[in-house]
């Protein structure tokens, strides 16, 4: 098949001097066509659940700043919700939803099929694959197992990191299940993304910094080692992208993953570091702050071309090293594309 995306070229080896940009978070409430839109739709869950106004909303950010990559509008807790776990976002508090509470109901949820309750955002994949031009690529999307994890057993954002550690220690049956349940659920998930449209798929690890190795191993790169290997054996022309936020040298361990085509670098990160430890091995993407873009400017110009210098002669995909936050004014993310387009 011939591969006419520069985002999708870049996973085929090539190296542009302006790599393609895509952004984590690239739609969202710092938008005010999001902001319009989301009014309409009722709740978070509601849009997300609704293909046309999730398709015009996965559109909204490439259409103004001409992007090369759209990322599917969804969200990593709508696993839990096909679970059948009640899930709903409150303003200014983020995710509710109802911890499973014991292993018979972990059990449980490996007989419910998740695809049934996900077909809205398989429609919304093909929609919006449709919409797109050709030289734009897709992005599918699901939460790391761990990542989803800790909402589930907090019950919403963990307050306490500790106290999820800690169940892992008395309860490694309930946690490790719990897991597991998730990466079988999540491969079948990604897999129907990929058949209804999506060019790539990418796994948020988002609370994966801070463990220690052997729990990190167990929770988190074993997990994604075998999601990822079984999404490319099922549907090997497509790349996995894996974005563990906060693992410092642990990188490597996941870019080392026969699924691993591409790495999220986060912005703690030293991209000097992630250059000479993860550029000839895998596709690097990201790193900027997002926070930079809220003041924007010469100080977050700097910071882009310490990437674009480093990167030039890599297959990278131009991105930040977490999502943009609720503050970020447009107008700096336009300049931000700019400078990328003009200065790779
Ligand atoms: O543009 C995109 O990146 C695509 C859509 C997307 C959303 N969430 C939309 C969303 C993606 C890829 C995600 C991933 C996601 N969701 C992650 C992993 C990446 C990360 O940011 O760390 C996590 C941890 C979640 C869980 C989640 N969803 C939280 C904690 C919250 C509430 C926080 C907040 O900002 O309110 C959400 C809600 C959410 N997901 C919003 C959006 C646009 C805001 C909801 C709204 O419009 O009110």
């Amino acid at each position: 098949m011939a591969v006419s995306s520069k985002f999708l070229r870049v996973f085929e080896g090539e190296t542009f001097s302006s790599p393609p940009i895509w952004f984590m978070r690239q739609a969202g409430r710092y938008l005010p066509e999001y902001r319009k839109l989301r009014a309409q739709a009722g709740s978070f869950l509601d849009l997300c659940f609704d293909p046309a106004l999730a398709s015009e909303v996965t559109l909204q950010p490439v259409r103004r700043f001409d992007l090369d990559a759209a990322i599917l509008f969804a969200d990593i807790l709508l696993i839990p919700h096909a679970l059948g776990q009640k899930l709903s976002f409150v303003e200014n508090e983020g995710p509710k939803l109802d911890p499973p509470v014991s292993l018979e109901e972990v059990k449980r949820f490996r007989d419910r099929d998740v695809l049934e309750p996900l077909a809205p955002v398989f429609e919304t994949v093909s929609k919006t694959k449709a919409a797109l031009s050709k030289d734009k690529a897709l992005i599918g999307f699901a939460g790391a197992p761990w990542t989803v994890a800790t909402y589930m057993m907090a019950g919403g954002p963990m307050k306490d990191p500790g106290v999820l550690r800690q169940r892992f220690y008395e309860e490694p049956e309930f946690v490790t299940g719990l897991i597991d349940v998730l990466a079988d659920k999540t491969i079948d998930y990604l897999i129907a993304q990929i058949d209804a449209g999506a060019d790539a798929v990418q796994l948020f690890d988002t609370w994966a910094g801070g463990l220690p190795w052997p729990v990190l191993d167990a929770v988190s790169v074993r997990p994604l080692d075998r999601i990822s290997r079984a999404v490319k054996k099922a549907r090997p022309d497509t790349p996995v992208i894996l974005f563990p936020k906060g693992v410092g040298e642990k990188a490597t361990e996941y870019a080392l993953l026969q699924g691993c085509d591409g790495y999220g670098v986060d912005y703690a990160m030293d991209p000097g570091w992630a250059r000479g430890n993860l550029g000839e091995r895998v596709v690097v993407q990201g790193g900027l702050d997002p926070l930079l873009v809220i003041p924007g400017g010469k100080p977050m110009e700097e910071a882009a071309d310490v990437y674009l210098k480093l990167f030039h002669d890599v297959p990278y995909i131009f991105n930040l090293g977490h999502g943009f936050t609720p503050q970020t004014p447009p107008e700096h993310v336009a300049a931000l594309v700019d400078f990328v387009r003009r200065n790779g």
